[in-house]
């Protein structure tokens, strides 16, 4: 299978995966995609906020942390920078709960309890010393906005469009 084909392959096999509690894991990766097309976010950056959870997907097996997993999977389809900015999605929650006074209030009851397991609240240098990790901290809000069940998503073609676009930029 093509990175396009088989992107929408792992898209379309979040349907019916919970791992938050409001909204399975397609409209999660569609509800963040959307949110970073409103914030005016790259083609990388959008791509990489859709396929941040990518590692949930049954087709994937993943069998490490999911960050590792979407890093592993995204870097030879789609490049240095949306593996990087994908698989810090984790990275960018614990630098946000120990820096940003409040943060951790509006957290989704997942994302508090799998923090503990993460490692819990702290800054790694190897983050916020990447040249990328600004936007890794924009796509952590997009991951956190994007737990709505009434919140608008983006569809699959749009998606996959941008994907499109990233895959001609790397040619
Ligand atoms: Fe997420």
């Amino acid at each position: 299978m093509r990175p396009l084909e088989e992107t929408e392959a792992v898209l379309r096999s979040l349907r019916g995966v919970w791992d938050e509690e409001a909204v399975d894991e397609l409209d999660h990766a569609l509800q963040a995609a959307a949110c970073a097309m409103a914030d005016g976010a790259d083609d990388e950056l959008v791509l990489a906020a859709a396929l941040h959870d990518v590692a949930h997907s049954p087709l994937l097996g993943a069998s490490s942390a999911h960050d590792e997993e979407a890093r592993r999977w995204l870097r030879p389809r789609f490049g240095d920078r949306v593996a990087w900015l994908a698989g810090a999605h984790v990275a960018a929650k614990q630098y946000l709960v120990a820096t940003e006074p409040g943060y951790a209030a509006g957290l989704s009851e997942t994302s508090v309890r799998s923090l503990a397991a993460q490692g819990g609240a702290h800054v790694d240098e190897g983050f916020t010393g990447h040249e990328w990790w600004p936007d890794a901290v924009r796509l952590r809000r997009y991951d956190d906005a994007a737990k709505d069940p009434e919140a608008p998503g983006a569809t699959i073609a749009e998606v996959l469009d941008v994907a499109e676009r990233v895959l001609a930029g790397r040619a």
